[in-house]
């Protein structure tokens, strides 16, 4: 049985793949700049490596960060990896070459930065691991991250909470269940917050999942993983489960959906199919809150999101970052949970939010994160 503490325990035995060699050449849309003033350790350089710019809040994560850094006074190497672990490694090893004192990272492939952050600890250099754990290395001083197992948990609760809403007229209940990169950290998470409550309605046949790819157990959630989170794999999975398994009028009245990227793909083949909105459009779930995918809840095509706010996190990080580098206590809220296989590192978890279409106007633009026209509003 795989229970959240067993999740936790995270994929320490899995391989810790060598770095590549280190000689990338920079990404021209990545940015080295800043100037030193006040402060503890100001001017100091911290390296900031996000996974991609493909994706709309990685975007936002770093250049927040940046921004906050650079105001503390600090220089800021801020890098994109194009969803390429040997190439954000690359990148690691150029900041550290270049005399960073914090590296800031939200991984690729969590268990394959080992070599890397082995030479960083080597120079004093501190490793904050950014929204995901890195797994299998000692040389990770701490963790700031959303509570992802209870993305997961809301996702499946807004899904049973619906239940009654989202059926067929015999009363009967389709589902397809998605989850995240099988190499990213958080994905176990978010499916096994979602399956632990969706699953027991699937064995007891309220239910029903008709293209079969309904995981055993939590532990089975790589089967229906979709690779590097991308839209369009989702998209031509959905495509293929609805080709393969809805011919004749069978409808598809849920999709639990780990992320926004993944809901966007999965809506574009709805829409290809003919589903239409307000007649037998599904109920499905996403994280994130992008653009696109809180414009399709306007729109009545997306259900929910599950939004952290990206800003606090950006905000917790500058300030722990701050916090090293003047040796003062860095600010955790959890010491037991986060066990990456070598030790438990020192976590700052952070709450997500449930958005509807009720509530984009009240919590996304209340709170800044969109402004109403970019909405449409
Ligand atoms: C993040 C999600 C994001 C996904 C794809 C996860 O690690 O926690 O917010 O949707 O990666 O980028």
């Amino acid at each position: 049985m795989f229970t959240r503490r067993s999740l936790l325990l995270g994929t320490a035995s899995a391989a810790i793949v060598a770095a590549a060699g280190c000689s990338s050449t920079r990404n021209t849309s990545n940015t080295t700049s800043g100037s030193a003033s006040a402060g503890g350790g100001a001017g100091s350089l911290i390296g900031v490596a996000m996974p991609t710019k493909s994706l709309e809040r990685w975007n936002r994560d770093g250049s927040h960060l940046e921004d906050l850094l650079k105001t503390a006074g600090y220089q800021v190497s801020l890098q994109y990896a194009d969803n390429k672990q040997d190439q954000q490694n690359n990148q690691l090893q150029n900041m550290i070459n270049d005399g960073a004192k914090v590296l800031v990272i939200a991984s690729i492939d969590g268990t394959a930065l080992g070599p890397v952050l082995s030479q960083a600890a080597a120079k004093g250099v501190k490793i904050i691991a950014y929204d995901r754990l890195i797994n299998g290395s000692q040389n990770v001083d701490y963790y700031a991250t959303f509570d992802n197992y209870k993305v997961g948990q809301m996702q499946g609760q807004f899904i049973l909470d619906n239940l009654g809403k989202f059926k067929n007229s015999d009363g009967s209940i389709n589902l397809e269940p998605f989850a995240g990169s099988p190499d990213d950290n958080n994905a176990k998470f978010f499916f096994a917050g979602a399956w632990d409550l969706i699953n027991p309605k699937v064995t007891d046949g309220t239910i029903k999942v008709p293209s079969g790819k309904a995981p055993k157990t939590d532990a089975d959630w790589t089967s229906i993983g979709i690779t590097s989170w991308l839209s369009s794999t989702a998209q031509s999975e959905m495509q293929n489960r609805l080709n393969s398994f809805y011919a004749g009028g069978k409808k598809v009245n849920i999709v639990l959906s780990p992320n926004d990227s993944l809901a966007l793909g999965i809506e574009q083949a709805l829409d290809a199919a003919g589903y239409k909105v307000g007649t037998d459009w599904p109920l499905i779930t996403g994280q994130d809150a992008d653009l696109a995918n809180t414009k399709n809840m306007l729109a009545g095509k997306q259900a929910m999101t599950v939004w952290k706010d990206t800003r606090k996190l950006g905000d917790q990080v500058a300030k722990m970052v701050d916090q090293i580098l003047k040796g003062t206590t860095v600010d955790v809220n959890d010491t037991k949970t986060y066990n990456n296989g070598t030790k438990v590192v020192p976590t700052y978890l952070l709450p997500p939010e449930v958005v509807t279409y009720d509530s984009v106007k009240s919590v996304l633009v209340g709170s800044g994160f969109y402004t109403a026209s970019q909405l449409g509003l």
